[in-house]
């Protein structure tokens, strides 16, 4: 049964340890993710973007998926199905879908209006019990073709917005997603600090996990980052992996054509880095 994120969270956080995040695209994602908590005994959290719940043909289909191959793996580690950088109305869609968690992405929007539409969605949420991620002070990356830099928080709108009873809170920190430019100036931990202050217990999101040194993540968890958000590492594992095989050919020998042999090779490589990155955001063990 999926579970809301509160409560693996809430032992994150005390723990100082981070569950990760894994965005999922399609059923080989979400089993290689699966399989791979449940060997290592560790909670995790698969997240869905508004594109990628369109590319799967919708929410329904993805709760469907999921609940499926929770029952048939046997999966037994908590799993929550969370919305990644939801709207207001993505979001109202995945709770009505089955969802276990959201995320409302308001940063965009001046303090006012993501105080607003996130205390709306926080009160749905409890009713529900679910949990819900909110943001403030955006994250950089190409998303949609623009660039943007990562943005730093204002700890000050970081407590009003957790003051909301949000789950959990993204704060921009200079962190950005997709791969990170030479001339990154690396994590904010003055910035960090200063939001784990004003905030107090609140568990801290931290997207763009991808291509952040092992050591910025160590630190950060240890600055009350308690979740980690990875997409694109496990995008770049698969697409290597599969290069690989066409590469070598084995597309052409025998039945290597098979999609259950042509994405194999893939499928492993996301297994590889999900079981990396659970190692050191040190959630192994912690189900
Ligand atoms: P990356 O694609 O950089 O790993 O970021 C993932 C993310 O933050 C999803 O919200």
């Amino acid at each position: 049964m999926l579970v809301s994120a509160k409560e693996m969270l809430t032992k994150a956080k005390a723990g100082k340890y981070a569950v990760g995040q894994f965005n999922i695209n399609n059923l080989e994602w979400t089993k290689s993710i699966l399989l791979t908590a449940q060997e290592l005994n560790s909670p995790v959290i698969l997240g869905v973007s508004e594109g990628a719940g369109k590319y799967m043909c919708g929410y329904k289909t993805i709760v469907g998926m999921v609940n499926g191959m929770l029952e048939e793996l046997n999966i037994t580690v908590p799993v929550a199905l969370h919305l990644d950088h939801g709207s207001y109305d993505g979001a109202l869609a995945c709770i009505e879908a089955g969802f276990s968690s959201v995320m409302f992405d308001g940063s965009h929007y001046p303090i006012d209006e993501n105080v607003a539409k996130t205390t709306e969605l926080v009160k749905i949420c409890e009713e529900k019990g679910i949990s819900i991620e909110a943001e403030v002070g955006s994250i950089g990356g190409e998303e949609d073709g623009v660039v943007g830099a990562g943005e730093c928080a204002d700890p000050d709108e970081c407590k009003m917005i957790a003051d909301l009873g949000v789950t959990m809170l993204a704060a921009g920190i200079g962190n950005i997603h997709g791969k990170y430019p030479e001339n990154w100036a690396g994590l904010s931990f003055e910035t960090l600090d200063a939001v784990q202050q004003k905030t107090g217990d609140m568990p801290l999101v931290l997207h763009g996990g991808t291509g952040i040194p092992a050591e910025m993540i160590q630190k950060a968890i240890s600055l009350g980052v308690s979740k980690i958000n990875v997409n694109t590492e496990c995008q770049l594992a698969f697409q290597e992996a599969t290069r690989k095989y066409i590469e070598a050919g084995k597309d052409l020998e025998g039945k290597g054509f098979d999609p259950r042999k042509l994405l194999a090779p893939g499928a492993e490589a996301i297994k590889a880095t999900v079981k990396e990155k659970m190692e050191l955001f040190g959630s192994v063990g912690k189900a």
